[in-house]
């Protein structure tokens, strides 16, 4: 573990615009080069607390935010903010993999290309180390110019995956990415994780407690609205402070 702060989350509370509050008061480090992972029961806050920190919630209407969330030591909530330029520095893979109508390859250079880099070799040098990252070239190299839809579930989520890190982020967030995995797929993604994290920064919802544990090395449970817990995953899961942190992590509960 680095000790080098990425996030710095300060009393953050959110209020969506019927009155719910999703999140409250929470304050956490994430630090770099490490795996953080947010768990906890449905409907407590996780996804709310991911999107905040790439500002995807700003897309809800009449949501509120109240704290601070700094990114290397900037709040990302001040005015003037290029939110374009933060949702590159901090991308994000969803649970259900979301390929675009086009070809492996096309999916990997998309966003470059919107970004207006034209230059073929650089292009297919990008789509070759982004799928090499997320441990897919060897399945697709003879195939780049197929249909990315034609791939397995496993393997677009990994394509996912690469088209985040095409975009050479700071961060990943991932928002439960193996819920809809088999075992062997959602090992390939686990295992991609541990590499990146030597060169990325991670924070992920992970879709059981068994993941949690397997590749926490720093863990968050969030309860209703609230960060009860937090600390170095060894500790988490083997000997939790909080009573409900234990009931929940010895499956008494959720
Ligand atoms: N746009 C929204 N408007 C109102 N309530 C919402 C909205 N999005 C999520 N919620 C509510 O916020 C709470 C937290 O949701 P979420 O962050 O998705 O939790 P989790 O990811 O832990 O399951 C839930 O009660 C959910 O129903
Ligand atoms: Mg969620």
């Amino acid at each position: 573990m680095t000790d080098q702060p990425k996030f710095v989350i300060e009393h953050l509370s959110v209020t969506y615009e019927d009155g719910t509050e999703p999140l409250r008061d929470v304050s956490l480090t994430i630090y770099a080069n490490e795996i953080t992972v947010l768990f906890g029961p449905a409907g407590g806050g996780k996804s709310t607390l991911l999107r905040t920190l790439n500002r995807l919630n700003d897309l809800v209407d009449g949501v509120r935010f109240s704290g601070r969330v700094l990114l290397d030591g900037q709040d990302i909530y001040a005015p003037g903010v290029d939110v374009t330029a933060l949702r590159r520095r901090v991308g994000m893979v969803f649970a259900v993999p979301v390929v675009l109508p086009m070809s492996i390859r096309q999916n990997l250079t998309y966003g470059l290309e919107l970004a207006g880099v034209r230059d073929r070799a650089r292009l297919n040098a990008a789509a070759k180390h982004s799928l090499e990252r997320a441990a897919l070239w060897d399945e697709v190299k003879d195939r780049l110019d197929d249909p990315a839809i034609a791939l397995s579930g496993g393997q677009q989520q990994r394509l996912c995956l690469a088209r985040v890190l095409a975009l050479e982020p700071e961060v990943i967030l991932l928002d439960e990415p193996t819920s809809g995995l088999d075992p062997i797929s959602t090992a390939k993604v686990e295992e991609s994780l541990q590499q990146l994290k030597r060169d990325y920064t991670i924070v992920i919802v992970p879709h059981s407690i068994q993941q949690a544990a397997r590749i926490a090395d720093r863990a968050a449970f969030i309860l209703q609205g609230e960060l009860i817990e937090h600390g170095p995953g060894a500790q988490l899961f083997t000997r939790p402070q909080d009573k409900r942190t234990e009931d929940y992590v010895t499956g008494r509960f959720g």
